[in-house]
């Protein structure tokens, strides 16, 4: 860029000879050089360019390589230009000073990937605790590949710490100057690029302060020459075993951003934009599930969410149209009316307009430049030429989908193997006075710890005639506990998110002499965020009471107690194939069935074809799923989802739990199967089972698109349609309702078509009080047999108008096979 500057400095310094013509030459290529991406209060400045950014979260571990690049491009598609993603600590140092950059864990490749597709990247470098080496380590490699917008590459800019700000508050002086010195030792490292800090409210210059929520409209940098940026604008939720799954509306996502751009906002980014899959034992936090869905516009397995994707995607581009008013300047701002607003950037470089209705109720029409513009309760239109309505948040354009599991491979062949109940005076156990902290033990290299001790029973003892039992009590910090004696499971506890300790209390079959007391404690996941969250414990903590003895009660909790880490098929491998073949395995009519730990496993070919695979593991209890030797996650579906899952409307202000689905159901029931970790043939499934179930009604199912519905007013301009409009190519605004099935599907039956005034949604459609009799034919006509079509929503196309005076829609619901 200064190159080329200089050429035309040294034409013009023939011709002017100016001293100040240098002096400005000079202070441009100076600062262009120190930072590529520079910023203002409007606008980021990439290499000269003023931009608003969209940007959305892609977390490269929680997919596969093999699925970078679609991801990418659907992420592109759906009008991104920043990729946003954590670095993940965990995975990248294992132990101290053991760095991992293979696999999922390839940094540079997926950094590369999204440079290819000409995207931006913004990395949230941020891990907590004593983090200088490793943020160093992540920052030298960054610059050794050239990846930093200085350096020519995609990096615009990256975040040090995360949400730290709630700590600080409440440990005071030495969080402030923990934050002060995060800041000093990131800005230190010279990347080039700004940093940012996200809910940090106190950020240290030049580090910019940025929001995170449902909604962030309201917030304003602490400076006020910053831009004002949303890093995580909550496409959903993380999923919980125990929990219903969370769903946030995109009319009312849309809503959320079209505010936070009207209100001064410069850089958006999703969370998540595709959310993926915690393969393995990686899911964060307490209970989370091994699906990270999050209701994001990719779903787990790279399908896009439909009408969430493409509606964003419409959002954006009708933000893009207005992209040199919004950079330009400030909008004005006036009250037409009760709960309407409206958003002006007029200047020199063109007008935009954006027209707001916050009620939760009603429509609106506003008056706005002599024209008149309807609004659907809460929901903002945007006009990029002050004039033409061309989107509105809560009017979709694009079509929904709605996707179905196809079983492809059910009743394999299964083998058992029963892992062996362990007790105290077993060889490789460690005995140690009383009860330990459970990952103070494990150094998490298992979920699961055993705690083994013996209980001795004098022949006297009452309940031995009277067949009255004691009571055993255990307690124990969490997470999910199965209590076996003499070998026996006694039964199985386990907590939730809210409150991950548990009480197990029950009768227990004691016999004269010793008895054998085996507690296999199970952790799901690590405490990941809270003050001095290294203290909160897991495992069997106590106290352990045994009531109902001739001597009244005996507590357990202070006897030597034994420990073995892990589980016996853990140590042989059994996930693997080497390892699985290390063991008797039974089958046929012997095959262990609502056995507890039980490992199953079977082998099965690749099916055809590229749609995405999963397990339905429904009739399966709790444990973990290996394929090939790759982890897939822990499974749960007997953890059955509850909570409130009533209906959802789109309208009014959301917050966690609003929108939710799944009540009743195992809250995972399918789990994600990256085609790349299968082989054509022979592919090894392991599934180690603690709770007992039937594998033979496991099945490996495709994910596909079951039917897709369109529902369009025919008043709105599709945004192709507005853009030739703009240049003159057609004189008139006219909608189209556009369908596409999956590559390799094709429409086969056109379920619902209605032009005129269609009730219902996707699924339950149905004629209303007009009706176009041609509806189904010119639907038939045009999308039978093809794998996408588009039909326009004007009343020749149905055999005229069937009511006139109605602002009217076409409603469709087309099957896919
Ligand atoms: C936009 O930013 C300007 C300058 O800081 C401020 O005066 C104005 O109130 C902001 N407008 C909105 C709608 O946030
Ligand atoms: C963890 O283990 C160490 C010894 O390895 C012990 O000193 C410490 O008290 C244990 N902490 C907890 C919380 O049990």
């Amino acid at each position: 860029m200064c190159n080329n500057m200089m050429m035309r400095i040294n034409i013009n310094m023939s011709v002017l000879v100016s001293m100040g013509w240098l002096l400005l030459f000079l202070w441009v290529c100076s600062s262009s050089v120190t930072a590529s991406v520079s910023y203002d209060d409007k606008a980021f400045i990439i290499n000269g360019k003023r931009r608003i950014l969209i940007s959305g979260s892609i977390h490269y571990p929680r997919s596969t390589p093999e699925m970078w690049p679609d991801l990418i491009q659907k992420a592109k598609e759906g009008g991104l230009d920043v990729i946003q993603t954590y670095v993940f600590w965990n995975g990248h140092e294992p132990s101290p000073g053991q760095y991992y950059f293979e696999g999922r864990y390839d940094l540079v490749k997926f950094i590369k990937l999204v440079q290819q597709a000409g995207l931006y990247l913004h990395l949230r470098i941020g891990p907590y605790i004593s983090m200088q080496k490793f943020t160093e380590k992540i920052v030298d490699l960054m610059k050794s590949e050239d990846l930093f917008e200085s350096q020519g590459g995609p990096i615009i800019m990256s975040q040090i710490e995360n949400e730290y700000a709630p700590i600080e508050w409440q440990i005071g002086a030495p969080g402030k100057a923990y934050t002060k010195w995060a800041a000093e030792m990131a800005v230190g490292l010279d990347t080039g690029v700004p940093w940012i800090m996200c809910k940090q409210e106190d950020v240290p210059d030049p580090i910019i302060d940025t929001c995170n929520g449902f909604y962030c409209e309201g917030f304003r940098p602490k400076k006020s020459h910053n831009p004002k940026m949303w890093t995580e604008a909550w496409t959903g939720w993380y999923t919980k075993f125990g929990g219903p799954i969370p769903q946030r509306p995109v009319e009312d996502l849309a809503f959320s951003v079209a505010r936070f751009i009207q209100n001064n906002g410069s850089f958006i980014n999703y969370y998540m934009y595709h959310g993926g899959t915690n393969f393995g034992r990686t899911a964060a936090g307490l209970f989370i599930a091994t699906s990270y869905d999050y209701d994001a516009p990719i779903d787990e397995y790279g399908l896009q969410r439909e009408p969430k994707w493409g509606h964003l995607r419409d959002l954006h581009k009708a933000i893009k149209l207005c992209e040199l008013a919004l950079v330009s300047t400030y909008p004005t701002v006036t009250w037409p009316g009760n709960n309407l607003e409206v958003h002006v950037f007029n200047s020199k470089s063109g007008c935009a307009a954006f027209l707001a209705n916050y009620d939760t109720k009603s429509s609106a029409t506003v008056t706005f430049q002599n024209m008149r513009y309807d609004l659907p309760p809460w929901s903002v239109s945007i006009l990029p030429d002050c004039k033409h309505a061309v989107f509105n948040t809560a009017r979709i354009s694009s079509q929904s989908s709605q996707i179905k599991m196809v079983p492809v491979i059910s009743g394999a062949f299964w083998e058992s193997y029963i892992e062996e109940t362990v007790s105290a005076d077993d060889s490789d156990t460690v005995a140690m006075d009383g009860l330990w902290e459970q990952i103070n033990v494990t150094r998490d290299a298992s979920d699961y710890l055993w705690y083994l001790t013996d209980v001795n029973i004098q022949p006297d003892e009452g309940f031995l005639r009277n067949g009255q039992y004691p009571v055993l009590t255990i307690m124990s910090a969490g997470h999910a506990l199965h209590v076996f004696i003499n070998g026996e499971l006694s039964g199985t506890v386990y907590g939730g998110l809210e409150n991950p300790k548990l009480t197990f209390s029950d009768n227990v079959k004691l016999r004269a002499g010793i008895n054998k007391l085996s507690l296999l404690s199970v952790a799901v996941g690590l405490p990941n965020v809270g003050l001095h969250f290294e203290t909160w414990n897991t495992g069997v903590l106590g106290p352990i009471m045994l009531n109902g003895l001739n001597e009244g009660t005996r507590d357990l909790t202070k006897q030597t107690w034994s420990y073995k880490v892990g589980l016996k098929g853990e140590a042989l491998n059994l996930h693997t194939l080497g390892g699985s073949s290390s063991v008797e395995w039974t089958q046929g009519s012997v095959l262990a069935q609502k056995q507890p730990l039980t490992w199953y496993k079977t082998t099965f070919n690749a099916p055809e074809g590229n749609d995405p695979l999963g397990l339905d593991m429904n009739t399966m209890g709790k444990g973990q799923i290996w394929i090939n030797g790759e982890s897939i996650g822990r499974h749960w579906p007997g953890y059955i989802a509850r909570g409130n899952c009533g209906s959802c409307n789109y309208a009014g202000t959301f917050k966690d739990g609003k929108c939710q689905s799944n009540c009743g159901e195992a809250s995972q029931r399918w789990y994600h199967v990256p085609r790349s970790w299968l082989k054509p043939s022979g592919n090894l499934l392991v599934v180690f089972e603690e709770w007992g179930g039937d594998p033979t009604g496991i099945s490996l199912v495709g994910r596909t698109i079951e039917r897709v519905c369109a529902d369009i007013f025919d008043r709105q301009p599709t945004l192709k349609k507005w853009h030739m409009l703009a240049t003159g190519k057609v004189d008139k605004l006219q909608p189209k309702a556009h369908l596409w099935c999956a590559p390799g599907q094709k429409i086969s039956k056109i379920k619902f078509a209605s032009y005129g005034l269609p009730q219902g949604t996707c699924g339950s459609f149905r004629e209303g009080s007009c009706h176009a009799h041609k509806s189904y034919d010119a639907l038939k006509r045009n999308c039978i047999g093809q794998q996408s079509c588009s039909v326009s929503v004007a009343p020749e196309v149905f055999g005229g108008d069937p009511c006139p005076d109605n602002m009217k829609k076409l409603s469709v619901e087309a099957i896919c096979s």
